[in-house]
């Protein structure tokens, strides 16, 4: 039996109208992987930022060895041995990953006391082995993809001697080889005891690499157990308080007329000869890889990005998109991967941005309609499920499934005739998953063509009426509803060609 490393007893955290953690408790042993899970907005990440010394609780204990801890900033959770892995906002890019890892613990020569470079390089050196990652310490971290960055994240919790080690969806910007890679590392950590607190929306990288599991629900704490005694739907009814019957509510499709015609489109360097067509009411799946291009592909027809040849056409007529006003103007709505980056503005209400695509029509002479924007705000943020103390609260104090849903919402409500939909349901909880699958049903259902790329294969099986699939910029096959399986779809992607899986 594991001994008790980290205990959080009766923990609080109020934020105006929110009470975001009500009453917590949680129990972490050395040599665990302990998945925390819950809805969007359940809490986890403000756990996370209590125990990182980032928020101060309003009430509770947290105990680590037996000795009660009470951080007053980010240094004094790192010195008590709790360090989280950021995505990259906390690096710096410029500098090298020697620098970056003893940035704030610099090594000093035993006697003069200067900075020991020649040392911390080595360490670092050393540290990278132990993780088996080939990364130079003097290479700068903005030459790093992300998945390494997170590496070297990890690299400078061994640097630090962490004993909790907090990974906060680790896994949503990864491929799958590079996930691989990751699970590697945080079952050596384990074998080195170390506790890890694994935060995931996803239900195969819980059962894969947890070992215990503790649930929140609308900031209180449901139950705790082991992930080998548990299933699916055992933690989805804790983490909902019911079950959810159909995962992909896909309906009978009522497909149209060709909306949309893609002909021989390339991109140097991107994707090249690309094709497909586009009907009323379908819902066109697009599987590949990360970097298979299809975002790229989006962009391009969002008049984001420029095309070096092929043709497009809306309606039969000829499209060449100057910008995204063109693309909005022909009715086409984009739902962007980087939701954070490119979606959603944290410092405006939630109302400003789910309204902002429509302004012209709720604007009169300049002045909004305030009544207006709430109705347009209410529907479609309810529709979204988004939770929130109100819809006039900034974005940047949602949790972060629920500024996605945000951009949902901001994009369904410009009634599109054409959805292209970029992994619209990264780092979204089951339920609202579901919810968002209903929703674009929904949608098809009343002629709307809809694009869904995505990486999740059960999405992609459960919602397509067909799928294209690329690799590396190609299009590797297409399937239709009728002929798609799992393993061919996954062949493609890798580049097998249809013919090459047919012949
Ligand atoms: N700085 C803040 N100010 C006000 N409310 C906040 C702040 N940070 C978080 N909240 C609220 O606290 C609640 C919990 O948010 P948290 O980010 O912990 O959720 P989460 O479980 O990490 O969700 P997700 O799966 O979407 O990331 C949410 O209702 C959120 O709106
Ligand atoms: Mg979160």
């Amino acid at each position: 039996m594991a001994e008790t490393l980290l205990t959080i007893r009766e923990l609080t955290k109020f934020f105006p109208g929110i009470k975001a953690l009500d009453n917590v408790h949680l129990t972490v042993r050395t040599g665990e992987v302990h998945a925390l899970i819950g809805e969007n907005g359940a809490g986890k990440s403000t756990l996370v930022k209590i125990l990182t010394g980032v928020y101060f609780p309003t009430g509770g204990t947290i105990t680590m060895e037996g000795r009660e801890l009470n951080f007053k900033n980010a240094i004094d959770a790192q010195q008590a041995g709790i360090v989280a892995i950021h995505q990259e906002a906390s690096m710096f890019l410029e500098l090298s990953v020697t620098e970056n890892i003893y940035m704030g613990h610099h090594l000093r020569h035993p006697k003069t006391k200067r900075l020991d470079w020649k040392g911390m390089r080595e360490r670092t050196g050393e540290l990278l082995k132990q993780l088996e990652l080939a990364i130079d310490p003097d290479t700068l971290v903005k030459n790093l993809s992300v998945a390494q960055r997170h590496m070297v994240e990890i690299a400078k919790a061994l640097s630090l001697n962490a004993k909790v080690v907090i990974m906060d969806e680790p896994t949503s910007a990864l491929t799958t080889r590079e996930v691989e890679d990751l699970y590697r590392i945080v079952r050596q950590l384990r074998k080195e005891g170390k506790a890890i607190i694994f935060i995931s929306h996803k239900f195969e990288e819980i059962f894969e690499i947890c070992d215990y599991y503790t649930v929140l629900r609308d900031g209180q704490y449901i139950g705790e157990g082991k992930v080998a005694d548990t299933s699916t739907d055992e933690i989805i009814n804790m983490m909902i308080g019911r079950n959810i019957d159909h995962m992909f509510p896909k309906k009978d499709p009522n497909i149209g007329d060709e909306i949309l015609a893609v002909e021989n489109l390339s991109q140097l360097g991107a994707f090249q000869n690309v094709s497909f067509s586009l009907h009323k009411g379908e819902i066109l799946g697009f599987f590949g890889l990360v970097g298979a291009g299809r975002t790229e592909v989006m962009r391009t027809i969002f008049g984001i990005d420029k095309r070096n040849g092929g043709s497009i056409t809306i309606d039969g007529k000829p499209y060449a998109p100057k910008g995204p006003h063109d693309a909005m103007a022909q009715g086409i709505g984009f739902v962007p991967e980087d939701r954070q980056r490119q979606g959603v503005i944290l410092s405006m209400s939630i109302g400003k941005n789910i309204t902002m695509p429509q302004l012209s029509s709720l604007c009169h002479f300049g002045i909004t309609n305030a009544k207006r924007e709430l109705e347009v705000t209410k529907t479609y943020g309810e529709k979204m499920e988004i939770r929130a103390a109100g819809w006039h609260v900034d974005a940047d104090t949602l949790s972060g499934g629920n500024q996605q849903k945000v951009v949902l919402a901001k994009w369904i409500g410009t009634n599109p005739r054409i959805l292209i939909l970029d992994e619209p349901t990264k780092g979204i909880d089951v339920a609202t998953k579901a919810a968002v699958h209903e929703f674009v049903s929904q949608m098809a259902g009343e002629g709307i063509a809809v694009i869904l790329i995505s990486s999740e294969l059960p999405e992609i099986l459960g919602m397509s009426d067909r799928v294209v699939v690329m690799h590396e910029g190609d299009v590797t096959a297409v399937f239709d509803r009728k002929e798609m399986n799992q393993e061919q779809i996954m062949r493609a992607a890798l580049g097998e060609t249809k013919e090459a899986l047919h012949g």
